[in-house]
């Protein structure tokens, strides 16, 4: 590929030509002031080639390269400077025949210094091919060298992935982002958003933009505000998402719409979480929850193609949220691995451990998990997985060995001598273990507790055994790019209200706007801990990738649901009034879905941390290292706003 000027800037460089008066004035001053006219420069030594693309066919050709040096090595006489561009990497070669100006310019280079070469390419000799690269065959030997900008000392080494410290990559993220790593992230990124924008806009989805200066309307996190100036003491708020305005969308009539949008969640920062973040805002009316599930496989179908050449199942797996706690303890379950909770409520009343029985008599569960292979756990192993569970609120983890015969060993194996009902045989069988499996077992009197204690130790053993399979080695993706399994799975049935024991009071599990699913209309109010919603999850190796829901339509079905959060209705009608207001115009059933781009693109480039996917991203304390922001302001400004700044006390 060669490069060439766009339109645009081609008629300035024209206008440059005709210049007038001021123009030709400017180059005089830069020539006398022995500037660099770097316009100039650029016309003389612009690129037709690019670091990526020269092969054993362009032998013989002249190109010109522009780039940075990533390393430079002399040996006896010969410099081989490596080029990199955001296309690859080519070598360049400056033989001892060089004319002396060239070796001395040569001998000044340094790593990342932005220079030109022009020279000719060669086919390197067969011993000198480095399959590695994608230019291995060839190199350019220079005929001229020019040096565009120079580089200091570097806080760190450009390498395809740096090991610098995250403060420091942040503070030069400019410089982190030459790195190979960062440039096929990026590149992925935003390959995975066009592939969206062709993917929904073939469908008849309209992208629009809604207003990201809005009324604070709480959505589950803290909202970021802006102070008017014009309205003293008033806010607008960044957007935690457009839920609003999409479903209002919809009420304008718009029937499929689509948005890849700026969120703003003021919320500690964790490895899948960013005060900013990018959602690919999605709402259709006139459907069912099952036309959102798979317009949404049809869409990850399509992104997953397009840019790793994956081909996903036509159909999600579906699990109920009820079948998920139960079976893998979370509403995320990591699906590259089985590993499936089991109940062992069936053996407490025959044997005789008491923590157990009083789980159960507590109205909670016995839950027991089989690791297979893992009886060489020693003491010490067991008591970390131990203390992972009291994390999460466990009051223990008992645990048995599988011995040969096989026998229950160890732990609370002596417990469990009794009758037929709780034999070691009876156990081992109904639980499906073998010898030299390892039996955990979490008893609780909240079920919820022993199913979430004991995923959490599911999930620790399935990243410390490697069940995930991303230390087995990843399969390499087109354009050397390493990918890991990719497991979805849709979670359903969702809760729609959730009891704050702080509060004392139910709150929407997901956003108030979702709707009941219609069994539960009756007796919503009466037991609102039963009531089932039209919600659903996406779930991809373990990480929430998106949320929606079919919404609430009906005006007066909208209030009940602000009354059962403890909203009074002037609460409701000052914050939401202008949503129940639209619902009272025709508003069309109508639902939708969010997936979160950063999450989407960490988990497709087999990163751990959106911030590997992000260009400019916060650190862990909502900071920008490279320009100190958030910063002060000055007092000026504060006042136009009318705000006075109260320092917390120390
Ligand atoms: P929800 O709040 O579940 O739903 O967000 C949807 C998706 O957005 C991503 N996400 C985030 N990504 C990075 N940093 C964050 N702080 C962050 N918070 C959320 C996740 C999540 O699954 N309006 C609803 C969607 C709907 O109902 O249509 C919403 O925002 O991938
Ligand atoms: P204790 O009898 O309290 O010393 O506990 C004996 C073993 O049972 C220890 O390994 C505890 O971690 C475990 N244990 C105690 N309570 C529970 C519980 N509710 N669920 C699972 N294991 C428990």
């Amino acid at each position: 590929m060669s490069l060439s000027w766009p339109p645009w800037m081609a008629a300035c460089r024209q206008v440059t030509k005709n210049a007038p008066r001021f123009w030709i004035d400017m180059d005089v001053a830069l020539a006398a002031a022995d500037c660099p006219d770097y316009d100039k420069v650029m016309e003389q030594h612009k690129r037709n080639a690019t670091c990526g693309e020269l092969r054993k066919s362009d032998s013989g050709k002249t190109v010109t390269l522009n780039g940075w040096v990533n390393r430079k090595r002399d040996h006896g006489g010969i410099t081989f400077i490596n080029l990199r561009d955001r296309y690859g990497i080519t070598q360049a070669v400056i033989g001892e025949d060089a004319s002396e100006e060239l070796a001395s310019l040569a001998e000044e280079l340094r790593n990342e210094f932005c220079i030109a070469v022009e020279g000719v390419v060669r086919p390197r000799p067969d011993t000198m091919v480095n399959p590695e690269m994608d230019t291995g065959e060839i190199e350019v030997a220079v005929q001229s060298l020019v040096i565009l900008n120079r580089c200091e000392v570097l806080p760190f080494q450009i390498e395809e992935e740096t090991g610098a410290n995250e403060d420091l990559r942040l503070r030069y993220r400019y410089l982190d982002l030459r790195s190979a790593g960062m440039q096929n992230r990026i590149r992925l990124r935003s390959e995975v958003s066009f592939a969206v924008r062709e993917w929904m806009t073939g469908r008849g989805f309209y992208e629009i933009e809604t207003p990201t200066f809005i009324k604070s309307t709480p959505e589950g996190a803290r909202d970021y505000l802006v102070p008017s100036r014009v309205y003293p003491g008033k806010f607008y708020a960044l957007p935690q998402s457009p839920q609003l305005y999409k479903q209002l969308l919809m009420a304008s009539g718009f029937d499929k719409y689509f948005q890849i949008a700026r969120c703003y969640r003021d919320e500690d920062a964790r490895g899948d979480r960013q005060p900013e973040f990018t959602q690919i805002d999605i709402e259709m009316s006139f459907v069912s929850r099952d036309d959102v599930l798979s317009m949404t496989e049809l869409l990850m179908g399509h992104v997953f193609r397009k840019t790793l050449g994956v081909e996903l199942p036509a159909q999600f797996k579906r699990l109920s949220y009820d079948e998920a706690m139960e079976i893998y303890g979370t509403d995320k379950p990591d699906l590259r691995f089985d590993l499936p909770l089991k109940d062992f409520a069936p053996y407490v009343e025959g044997g005789s451990f008491q923590a157990f029985k009083d789980a159960l008599s507590g109205g909670g569960s016995v839950k027991a998990l089989i690791v297979p292979g893992k009886s060489d756990y020693s003491r010490k192993q067991i008591e970390e997985l131990e203390t992972h569970a009291k994390i999460y609120k466990a009051k223990g983890l008992a645990w048995m060995k599988v011995g040969p015969g096989p026998a229950l060993e160890g732990g609370v194996s002596k417990f469990f001598t009794g009758g037929e009902s709780s034999s070691a045989g009876t156990i081992i069988a109904g639980l499906g273990a073998k010898t030299g499996d390892l039996i955990l077992i979490i008893a609780d009197e909240k079920r919820k507790t022993a199913n979430t204690a004991l995923g959490a130790v599911r999930t620790k053993l399935g990243k410390d055994l490697g069940l995930t399979g991303e230390s087995a080695g990843n399969a390499d993706g087109p354009g050397g790019r390493r990918h890991s399994r990719f497991e979805f799975v849709w979670i359903v049935d969702f809760p729609l209200f959730e009891y704050n024991e702080e509060d004392r009071r139910w709150e929407a599990a997901h956003h108030m706007f979702s709707y009941p699913q219609e069994q539960y209309h009756a007796v919503m109010e009466q037991d609102p801990g039963a009531v089932k919603g039209d919600l659903y999850d996406l779930v991809l190796n373990g990480c929430e990738l998106a949320s929606g829901s079919i919404r609430i339509h009906d005006p007066a079905l909208q209030k009940r649901i602000f009354s059962i959060v403890g909203m009074g209705e002037q609460e409701a009608e000052e914050k939401f009034g202008f949503l129940t207001e639209a619902f009272k115009y025709g508003a069309p059933p109508h639902g939708g879905i969010a997936p979160g781009l950063d999450r989407l693109v960490m988990l497709m480039a087999g990163e751990s941390s959106i911030k590997e996917v992000i260009a400019f991203p916060k650190n862990s304390f909502a900071v920008s290292p490279m320009d100190n922001c958030p910063g002060e302001v000055e007092q000026k400004q504060l006042e136009e706003l009318h705000l006075a700044v109260v320092k917390p006390k120390p």
